[in-house]
């Protein structure tokens, strides 16, 4: 590299800082060569810097042999310029360019260094090759696309940790290498070399180590941090995310939500510019999976699940008699202007909902001219079709479709059936920001397969206080519970995306080990997993709860984008691997034989 380039560095601009206030002034930039048209004694070469872009003019007759310089530019390489500022002529002027006023006529240039032609377009971006962009993720970074979502990613973080310090919340690290933490995922396992055969989890979150915290005193604590989870990976999870995780002692869940609203208000206006409405509204859980068929409801639109088992209990339609009869229900949702929705997509509906959600079929009826027409209508009274249109809202033109079957396949057969066709059919405001706090989750739900209570958020979760008579019950097993203990959990959710969770927790070292107990935990495993925090909870452990969000959803929602891999600097596939580093891969045979560990593939 040539001395005046090195000396310079100090001195260098950034491409977009320029304005027509500095014109006639000397700069100095590095950046890539991103586009270049040779028009044969005059070269024009945008420069691109992380700022954006400023067009150099290179022209022979000033430059002399050193033209022959910028002659050998090309795609991305990297370049050292020096120039006088200038005004464009007016018919050269771009408006579509932040600098589009001016340019820099060059006077000196360096090739910094020479680069491959890229495998594709660092101009105009095209979703359709991911799995390029993934492989040679510094090239997408170069785009604006990717490099803007990390300058929002950064910003959100910056101004996370600006409130929280202001409202004096410690950030305090917790272990990476860990004891397994129970979020309900598989854990991943590090191998122990200094005790051999012995193994660490990575952390599925913080969540004991910020209990912890509460009882050694530290009040409010947070955290931007890594977690891991070993679980199938959708289009917003990954196995490794972030979150914001926040704990504080003496509080109840009112201050919490509070607290967590007045930072999102701030945030949110500080970092995306978006007023919202605070206090969110609450729902409670039951609510939620009746009327949308999720404890994650998009409130944007309507379509609501309703109950009409009462309007067709005495029809002459089996499908629904019968499943009435076997203690099921039957909902239906109207699909404004739904009617037009053909039988072939009917069918595909009918096949798809079968297949991921194990309903049955999908009975239907249109609302045309006469009111509501069907292959099934003949099986019920005139009176009952005329309550099915009332009771449903519909009017002629829209569609209503019908799930039958135990409560939970209805809900999340028809919840997800309404997801499926909002965009069409009542198309949400892609810019409207509709937060809700989903209250008052069950404790526990019952695992079908080993017929055993688990834990809805996590085990430390405190009951609602007037549900605590009910533990006892739900312990006998002579009284076959079957009621619900409700918990003091809360979700934040955000355009149907669960974007938050938490809970406040049990510090009361006997409720502890009674709802390990539920859990099938015994004494003796109790002990062994999570003897550290009992011990902690019989140390004088302050009434406590917290929360924590996913940073990358709340980006993904925020910047529009498909994918949770769109915000993350370098995520993973859907299969977990990294298509730039080629992980996860095997190891040697001397890695494995420092941890005493042979590999079988199964
Ligand atoms: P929870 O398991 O609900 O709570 O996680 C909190 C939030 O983290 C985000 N999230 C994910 N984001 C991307 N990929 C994933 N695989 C993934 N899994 C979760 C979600 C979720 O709302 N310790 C508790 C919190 C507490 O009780 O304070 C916990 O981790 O946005
Ligand atoms: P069948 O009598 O099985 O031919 O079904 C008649 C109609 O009812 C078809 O449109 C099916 O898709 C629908 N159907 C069948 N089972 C259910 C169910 N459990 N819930 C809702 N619709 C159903």
């Amino acid at each position: 590299m040539k001395d005046w380039v090195r000396k310079n560095f100090k001195n260098r601009v950034h491409a977009e800082s320029l304005t027509t206030k500095d014109i006639g002034k000397k700069v100095f930039l590095c950046g890539w060569a991103f586009r270049f048209r040779d028009q044969g004694g005059v070269i024009f070469i945008d420069l691109r810097d992380r700022s954006g872009i400023v067009q150099i003019v290179a022209r022979k007759e000033a430059l002399g042999e050193s033209f022959h310089l910028a002659e050998k530019i090309r795609s991305e390489f990297v370049i050292a310029v020096e120039g006088e500022l200038v005004a464009r002529d007016k018919e050269a002027v771009n408006p579509k360019m932040k600098t589009g006023e001016v340019e820099i006529i060059l006077s000196s240039l360096e090739i910094l260094n020479t680069s491959k032609t890229p495998p594709f377009s660092l101009d105009e971006y095209d979703a359709s090759g991911e799995e390029v962009r993934l492989k040679y993720r510094y090239l997408d970074m170069r785009t604006n696309e990717l490099k803007d979502r990390m300058i929002m990613r950064h910003k959100l973080i910056f101004a996370i940790r600006n409130y929280l310090n202001k409202k004096e919340f410690l950030e305090i690290e917790t272990p990476i290498l860990n004891k397994s933490t129970p979020e309900g995922a598989r854990d991943f396992l590090v191998p122990s070399r200094l005790n051999a055969g012995e193994f660490y989890a990575l952390p599925q979150s913080p969540q004991i180590f910020k209990q912890i915290l509460m009882i050694g005193g530290m009040e409010k604590y947070f955290q931007i941090v890594k977690c891991f989870r070993d679980e199938d990976l959708r289009a917003d999870r990954q196995p490794e995310f972030t979150q914001l995780d926040m704990e504080y002692a003496f509080v109840d869940e009112e201050e919490i939500q509070a607290s967590i609203e007045d930072m999102m208000k701030e945030v949110f206006s500080e970092v995306f510019q978006k007023n919202i409405t605070t206090p969110f509204p609450r729902m409670v859980y039951k609510q939620a999976i009746e009327e949308y068929g999720s404890d994650k409801p998009d409130l944007r639109f309507g379509m609501k699940l309703v109950n009409v088992s009462e309007i067709v209990k005495d029809c002459d339609f089996q499908v629904f008699t019968g499943a009435l009869q076997s203690g099921g229900i039957v909902k239906a949702i109207c699909v404004p202007g739904g009617a037009q929705i053909s039988r072939k997509e009917i069918d595909e509906l009918t096949q798809w909902l079968g297949r991921d959600y194990r309903s049955k079929g999908l009975a239907y009826m249109k609302h045309g001219a006469n009111g509501l027409e069907s292959t099934i209508t003949k099986r019920f009274s005139e009176e009952a079709l005329t309550k099915l249109a009332k009771a449903m809202n519909s009017k002629e033109g829209d569609m209503l479709f019908f799930g039958a079957d135990k409560p939970s396949i209805v809900h999340n057969s028809l919840g997800a059936l309404r997801l499926k066709l909002a965009d069409k059919y009542e198309t949400p405001n892609p810019d409207e920001l509709n937060f809700s706090w989903i209250v008052d989750f069950p404790m526990f739900e019952k695992d079908e397969e080993t017929n055993s209570w688990i834990s809805l958020h996590h085990p430390f979760t405190s009951p609602k206080s007037e549900d605590m008579p009910l533990l006892d019950d739900l312990m006998d097993a002579s009284k076959n519970f079957q009621g619900e203990v409700r918990a003091k959990a809360y979700d934040l959710v955000l355009n149907g995306n669960e974007i938050g969770g938490g809970s406040i927790r049990i510090f009361d070292e006997s409720l502890q080990t009674k709802v390990f107990q539920i859990l099938g935990i015994d004494a003796e495993s109790a002990k062994e997993k999570f003897g550290f925090l009992l011990d902690a909870l019989s140390f004088g452990a302050p009434p406590h709860g917290g929360i924590a969000f996913g940073i990358d959803r709340i980006l993904m929602i925020l910047t529009k984008a498909d994918s949770i891999r769109d915000v993350i600097a370098f995520p993973k596939t859907q299969k977990g691997t990294c298509m730039m580093s080629g992980c996860p891969t095997p190891v040697g045979a001397d890695q494995l034989e420092e941890l005493k560990l042979r590999a079988i593939k199964l």
